[in-house]
Order: C-alpha cells, then structure tokens, then sequence
C-alpha cells in the first residue's frame, strides 16, 4: 500500500519545509518536492504541516498506588487521536521476580494483542538484590533500554536507596541502560506530611507543601553525585521545578551526561490548583507537585536551551470519584498520585508552546518526538526520515476547540486541561503506514500497536 502526502509542510527537529512523503508499507520511502508516482491513495495536505508520530516516554498503563490502579492499554488509542503512535510503560519489578520476567509477563496478561500504538518498557526496579543488579544486561538482549528508580515515597516497595541507584548506575553503564530516577526526598516528605496531618493540615494543596521544591533539588543533585561517582549518564524524569532544572543544567554544562523531561502539566498548570474546593483540588495530585508561575517560566526556557530534552505526559489514568476520593477522609497521603493526560500532550505543548511563541514548531517535534525516541533508543521512530516508521501526523493549525473529559478516550472521570483552549489538532495519523485517526477519529483496531525493540546506548550516552 503506497500513500502519498502532497503539499504539507514537513517538520523536522532542525527544520521545515514544503514537500511531499510517501509512505510505502510500513516506512517512509521518499520525501521531495513534487512526487510523481502511482499511489494507491494521496492526500492533499495543503495548509497542514506533516509530522512525526509523537512519542511519549513517560506513562503510567500498569501503576498502583495503595492498592489503586491505573487504566491500561486497552485505553491506548487515546494517544493516538492527541497524535501519539508510540508509548512508553513503566513496568514494575515484581518482587521475587526478575526484570526481564515482570516485563513479560506485564505483557503478554495486559499489552501485547491489546495496545493501539506502538510501545516499550522501562523497568522500575524495586528489587534490587545482587542477582537482580546481575541481571540488567539481560534487559537489553530483550529490548528494555531504560530503568526508573523511585528515590521517593518512604515505606512503599518500589523506594530505591541511594545504594540501590548506585549499583544501577554502575551496572547500568556497562550494558548501556540509561538509569532514570524520580528525584524527591523521601524522608524530607516523610517528616513534613506528618507534621502537617498532626497539624490537621489534610486537604489535596498540603499535597504540594509537604513536597517543595528543595525537596526535589536535593534529590536531583544527590542523583547528579551518585553518577558522578559511577561515571554514568542520568536521566531525570518530571522535573518540575527551577532549582532541580538547574542542577541538570549545570552538571551538564559542566559536561556531565546528566539529562532531564519535563512534563506537559508542569508547563501549564499551577499549585493554586490543589486548592479548588469541594475535593477538586485532589485531581491535581502528582509528584513532585504542580509549581508557581516562577518555576513555568523557568521549564519553558530550560526547554528551549536544551537543558531539558523531552516534554513527556507522566499520564496516569487514576479516576477521581473512585480513587482519588482514597485520601478523602483521612489525608493527601492516601491520594493516588498522578494526573491524566496523554491524549492532550501535544494539544497542550502547541497551543500553549507553540502558538504563545515560546517555542518553535521545530523545537515542538524535537520535544515531543525526536529526543524521546532517542532517549529510550527507538531507532526508526520520532522523525520524518526515509526509511523510518511510517508514523506520521497530518497536524490542521486551524483547528479550533475546548480540551475537555467528554471527548476524552483515556476513560478516566476528570481531565487536567478541562475548559483549556485548543488550537490546531492531529487531523489524520498514520501508525506504520496504516491509517488510525481520521478527521481527528480513531479508525485503528485494538491490538494493531507492536512491541519497539530498544537500543541500547540512548542519546544520554552521547556525551560520556
Ligand atoms: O504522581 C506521579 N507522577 N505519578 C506517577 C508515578 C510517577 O512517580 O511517575
Ligand atoms: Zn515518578
Ligand atoms: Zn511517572
């Protein structure tokens, strides 16, 4: 099957322009000007720019939270109407299992024949005994490029020790595995939301006070250190606030391989958030917290300046009424953290990125797609290149709507972004070549996303 893309503008993370792509199978065959060739359809992309099939490597389809759990896959297609083709999961270590085996059997109970995008894993380790830290290589020879440490959340399985992170690192750097870490203070946090609940201090907004941002600084800059010794890349997933970007910032400057994503709420949303009344305020709950105008500011330059690479959605479809409500009669500690959306991700990055100029379109594709595919080593993803995935987003600027829970496809109860502006949309997608969402409609089929063998050595060994 030929499909043939006319007049589009195409971007790329460096670069766009007016040409035609042609998509033959499963990969992109030619870009140019004016092709002539015998296509069994073309579309005429007139006024639409042509890009990359997002990438988002940062969702949550399997996390549990006191005994709460997240929509699934089957949930998926939602990413590929907000023009998303791939995910990334991050999976459990079970505990007295081994890595490679929690993915798997993740996979063939809750993903594989189910997904509607293309996926990967990171590994969570949450386990971290000699043989397993003998393991990691093993990952690789599966495809598993990534791993996420947890340096907060005291007292929950999945709390990783400095030494825990430490091993990782180290073991990590032979085999090529980027080691990525949720930097908070476990203990910091730890004190504070107790001090706070004896206070009678319980609603969702001491969420935010019992984790300010040294809390997140303080473990970002620990996590720096821990690499610095074993001589490994980092990577930092949702950073939210100035003083950790800036740690990123001047380690890597300094020519340290430390790297970092920030997430679309972070850019958009504000602490005042978690005080909306009535219990709304828990809809905002995700770690580390939603920050100031001050912190906004501070994400957006980072993310122009390249001291931050990616723009992820940490998506984690936890329904407010049913499980947020957890934490209503006792406190914001029993509140399952995380925010929805993935299905907004790039709606939210253009209308408020691009469109308010903070960012170039350029830059969006880079953020969005081209560095996340690097990141977790995606070759064949993430660009608008011959002989790459056929994974492409006919995007209409013009469109015009109101992001809201009633054309959400994530089946979670709420939506982060209800009654935000929505400018310009991802009118037609193509996952390998084959046609999912039309006219802004999903028109795939369950089961049609496949499993993205990762490579080693991600963009974070770049600079080692
Ligand atoms: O609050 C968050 N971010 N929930 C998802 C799990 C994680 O820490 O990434
Ligand atoms: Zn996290
Ligand atoms: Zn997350």
């Amino acid at each position: 099957m030929k499909t043939l893309i006319k007049n589009g503008i195409v971007v790329t993370a460096d670069d766009e322009f007016k040409a035609d792509v042609l998509m033959d199978g499963e990969k992109i065959s030619c870009i140019g000007k004016d092709i002539q060739v015998q296509a069994d359809k073309v579309i005429d992309a007139e006024g639409k720019y042509v890009l990359p099939g997002g990438v988002d490597q940062h969702v949550h389809f399997s996390f549990t939270y006191k005994g709460s759990k997240v929509r699934g896959f089957e949930t998926s297609h939602a990413a590929a109407v907000g023009g998303t083709t791939t995910v990334v999961e991050f999976v459990n270590q079970v505990q007295g299992k081994g890595l490679v085996e929690s993915i798997e059997d993740y996979r063939k109970t809750d993903v594989d024949g189910i997904a509607m995008v293309d996926y990967a894993f990171h590994i969570i380790m949450t386990d971290p005994r000699d043989e397993v830290i003998e393991e990691m290589p093993k990952l690789v020879e599966a495809g598993y490029t990534t791993m996420k440490l947890f340096m907060a959340y005291k007292g929950m399985f999945f709390h990783a020790g400095d030494d825990a992170i430490l091993k990782a690192l180290m073991k990590g750097k032979e085999a090529g595995i980027t080691i990525m870490v949720h930097a908070e203070n476990a203990e910091m946090i730890d004190v504070l939301s107790k001090q706070l609940i004896a206070e009678g201090k319980t609603e969702p907004y001491y969420h935010a006070v019992s984790r300010p941002p040294v809390v997140e600084a303080e473990a970002t800059r620990r996590a720096i250190y821990l690499a610095e010794l074993a001589g490994a890349p980092l990577y930092v997933v949702h950073v939210s606030c100035k003083e950790a970007m800036e740690a990123i910032r001047d380690a890597y400057t300094a020519g340290q391989p430390i790297y970092g994503e920030t997430c679309t709420h972070y850019l958009v949303l504000d602490t005042e958030c978690l005080a909306k009344p009535d219990f709304e305020g828990a809809k905002y709950v995700c770690s580390p917290a939603l920050r100031t105008e001050e912190h906004r500011e501070a994400l957006w330059e980072a993310i122009n300046k390249n001291w931050l690479n990616a723009v992820s959605s940490d998506h984690c479809g936890f329904d407010w009424k049913e499980q947020k409500h957890m934490g209503r009669a006792t406190s914001f500690a029993d509140i399952p953290n995380g925010t929805p959306s993935f299905q907004n991700r790039l709606n939210v990055l253009w209308t408020y990125g691009v469109c308010e100029g903070k960012i170039s379109r350029s830059k969006f594709v880079d953020l969005a797609c081209t560095t996340p595919a690097k990141v977790v080593g995606l070759e064949g993803k993430g660009a608008i290149t011959v002989g790459y995935d056929a994974d492409v987003v006919i995007f209409d600027p013009e469109y015009r709507g109101i992001i809201s829970v009633e054309n959400n496809l994530e089946d979670v109860d709420y939506c982060p972004y209800e009654g935000f502006e929505q400018k310009g949309r991802a009118e037609t997608v193509f996952l390998r070549g084959n046609l999912i969402v039309d006219n802004g409609k999903y028109v795939g089929q369950k089961g049609q996303g496949k499993f993205i063998h990762g490579k080693p050595f991600g963009v974070s060994y770049d600079t080692l």
